[in-house]
């Protein structure tokens, strides 16, 4: 099968990242062993990706050199991972209004480190590798503190905006382009068992400090609130907020970048 992977040449936001970071280069040279080591010096995303996340989740028992081998092979074996984490790139940039360009998330900002991280664990978790994966989970809450499930399902285009204290439980579903900010967990009740994770639809954002629990859908281009316990599925395009959460308004879907409702955008095709 022809690999999906974008050739290096032709890989227009890695070619990006590249450029910036030789201007960083010149105007601080005090970086430049750190940026050749991590950007300059690989001629492929997936090859900076790599080398960048094993050395953020090196452990004694774990050494960078073994967790690098480990998400090489993710890397390879599923080439979507390269792809989904090009989406949350672009999204970070889009919608992060602390974030001036590509390299800034790529180098910097631990929510998209862990949930490119995530992203191997998940890998893993499918090829029933259950204890390597739960081990990735584990290093990615230490070193992050955000802690996501292997087995949850999240797509692509995603910004997890400050990632600190974020928890995502196991039968989660986040669709492409969600925001979720700092402090969020999606998580059960405590009342149930099995499928007891929320559904988060494409294009929603999740406000600092939310809680959202059980089995419930958060309709498409919603917004919550910050602060809100969200106990009830929420309607499309509508605004929650408070503790237990209502609905107080409707949130618009009309500009994407600005708004962070991203629903209709296909930012890996976009990137090919
Ligand atoms: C408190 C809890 C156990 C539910 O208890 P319960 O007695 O079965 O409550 P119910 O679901 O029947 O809800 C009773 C009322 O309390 C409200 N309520 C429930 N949980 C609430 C919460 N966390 N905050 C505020 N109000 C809450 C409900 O809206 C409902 O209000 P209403 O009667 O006006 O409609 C559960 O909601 C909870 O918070 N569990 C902790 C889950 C958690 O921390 N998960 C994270 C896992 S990572």
């Amino acid at each position: 099968m022809e690999s999906l992977k974008p050739v290096a040449a032709q890989d227009q936001l890695w070619q990006q990242i590249r450029r910036d970071v030789a201007v960083q280069v010149e105007r601080e040279p005090i970086l430049a062993s750190f940026l050749h080591a991590t950007i300059l010096n690989h001629s492929t995303l997936e090859s900076a990706l790599s080398f960048h996340l094993a050395n953020k989740l090196d452990s004694a028992v774990a050494p960078a050199l073994l967790v690098r081998e480990v998400i090489d092979e993710a890397l390879e074996a599923d080439p979507g991972i390269g792809l989904a984490a090009r989406a949350d790139l672009a999204a970070i940039e889009a919608r992060d209004s602390a974030c001036h360009s590509l390299y800034e998330p790529f180098l910097f900002f631990k929510g998209f480190h862990a949930l490119q991280a995530w992203r191997v664990a998940h890998w893993l978790w499918q090829q029933q590798r259950r204890s390597l994966s739960l081990f990735v989970q584990h290093r990615i809450s230490v070193v992050f503190g955000v802690d996501i499930h292997p087995a949850a399902q999240l797509g692509q285009g995603i910004l997890l905006d400050h990632a600190t204290g974020i928890v995502i439980g196991e039968t989660a579903v986040v669709e492409d382009n969600v925001s979720i900010m700092q402090s969020v967990t999606l998580g059960g009740t405590g009342k149930e068992s099995g499928d007891r994770h929320p559904k988060v639809r494409c294009g929603v954002l999740i406000g600092a400090g939310s809680k959202i629990l059980g089995n419930i859908e958060i309709g498409r281009c919603s917004q919550i609130a910050s602060g809100s316990v969200v106990l009830k599925a929420v309607p499309e395009k509508s605004l929650v907020a408070g503790v237990p959460a209502k609905v107080i308004g409707t949130a618009s879907c009309e500009q994407p970048a600005l708004s962070m409702d991203q629903c209709a955008l296909s930012q890996v095709d976009q990137l090919r």
